[in-house]
């Protein structure tokens, strides 16, 4: 089903959410001041002006289907993107990745140093549980709890972390179709899935509603991470932002890796159906969600 929104109208909506998210991230970052300053000019480096900014638009859409204050919505969008950049940050360090370049620019650890990089991530970690707990972010302590902790669980050893230990280690392990599945469902899918629920949760969603945000994330997540696999293989450095060809080099395990690229082309394609067609229950609200199940799979960044 082709999307009724056009890949147009998605594209401003995505850049006006970006503008809102820095500046709302401007606001919720510290000033680099005091001795200490030096961590906190590495979060904002890492954190402000960059990105797609996909997963604060994700928190953002899901909101306004329950009819969310935007100036909550943006505090979690905020969140998580703080989430998502210490694990880019950490993602780059030499121990990990080992990557120079990432949004078009040296990577923190090669702009600063890798002991800054490394608690510059630690202290933006913490800064986004700080904004979701704080009272701004929902008067009722109960809803302000239930995104602690769900991105406590999508961040932690049962999601991006332990997705990330697994996507190090793959050469250890019999990586076939339903393992990299479970990789890349962690390592990327949960946070994705933390921004698509983060709507209802605010919302006070009922159940069902929550879980065709769930089922939509899944299949999203996974699109995602394929694209990003094949941007690896296909991309062009200075489109994409960050150096190409890395997987390979570093023998990771992908499903384009395991699939080879029109398999995995296809497979992408066909997730991104799929997780519109969760939206159904929305109807025309969720247009710009559905377009952005597209946007995923044929994005050039
Ligand atoms: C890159 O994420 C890291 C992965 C999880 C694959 P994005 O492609 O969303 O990166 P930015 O935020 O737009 O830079
Ligand atoms: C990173 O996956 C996922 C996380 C940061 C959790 P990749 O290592 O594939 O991301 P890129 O390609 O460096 O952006
Ligand atoms: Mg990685
Ligand atoms: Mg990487
Ligand atoms: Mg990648």
């Amino acid at each position: 089903m082709s999307p009724v929104v056009s890949s147009a109208s998605l594209a401003d909506a995505l850049k006006q959410t970006a503008l809102d998210v820095n500046a709302e991230l401007d606001r919720l970052l510290p000033v680099a001041e005091g001795p200490e300053s030096r961590v906190q000019e590495a979060m904002r480096y890492s954190t402000l002006d960059g990105g797609k900014r996909l997963r604060p638009f994700l928190v953002m859409q899901s909101a306004s289907l329950f009819n969310v204050a935007p100036s909550a919505a943006i505090r979690v969008a905020c969140a998580i993107e703080m989430i998502h950049c210490y694990s880019l940050i950490h993602d780059d360090l030499p121990c990990m990745d080992d990557d120079d370049l990432r949004r078009g620019r040296p990577t923190c650890h090669r702009q600063f140093d890798e002991e800054t990089a490394l608690l510059a991530g630690d202290a933006l970690q913490t800064r986004a549980f700080e904004v979701l707990a704080a009272a701004p972010t929902h008067p009722d302590p109960a809803v302000r709890c239930e995104l602690v902790l769900d991105l406590a669980h999508a961040a932690g050893a049962a999601g991006m972390v332990g997705g990330q230990m697994v996507d190090l280690r793959a050469r250890e392990f019999e990586m076939d179709v339903p393992a990299i599945t479970r990789l890349q469902q962690m390592k990327t899918g949960r946070l994705i899935g933390f921004s698509c629920e983060a709507g209802a949760v605010l919302g006070k969603a009922p159940a069902q509603l929550r879980q065709a945000l769930r089922n939509y994330a899944h299949d999203l997540g996974l699109a995602f991470q394929i694209a990003d696999d094949l941007l690896d293989v296909e991309g062009d450095a200075a489109e994409v932002g960050k150096r190409v060809g890395k997987d390979a080099d570093a023998g990771k395990a992908t499903f384009v890796s395991l699939l080879g690229i029109d398999r995995a082309r296809a497979q992408a394609d066909m997730l991104a159906d799929q997780a519109a067609r969760h939206l159904d229950v929305f109807g025309e609200k969720a247009d710009l969600l559905r377009a952005t199940a597209r946007f995923v799979v044929d994005r050039r960044n």
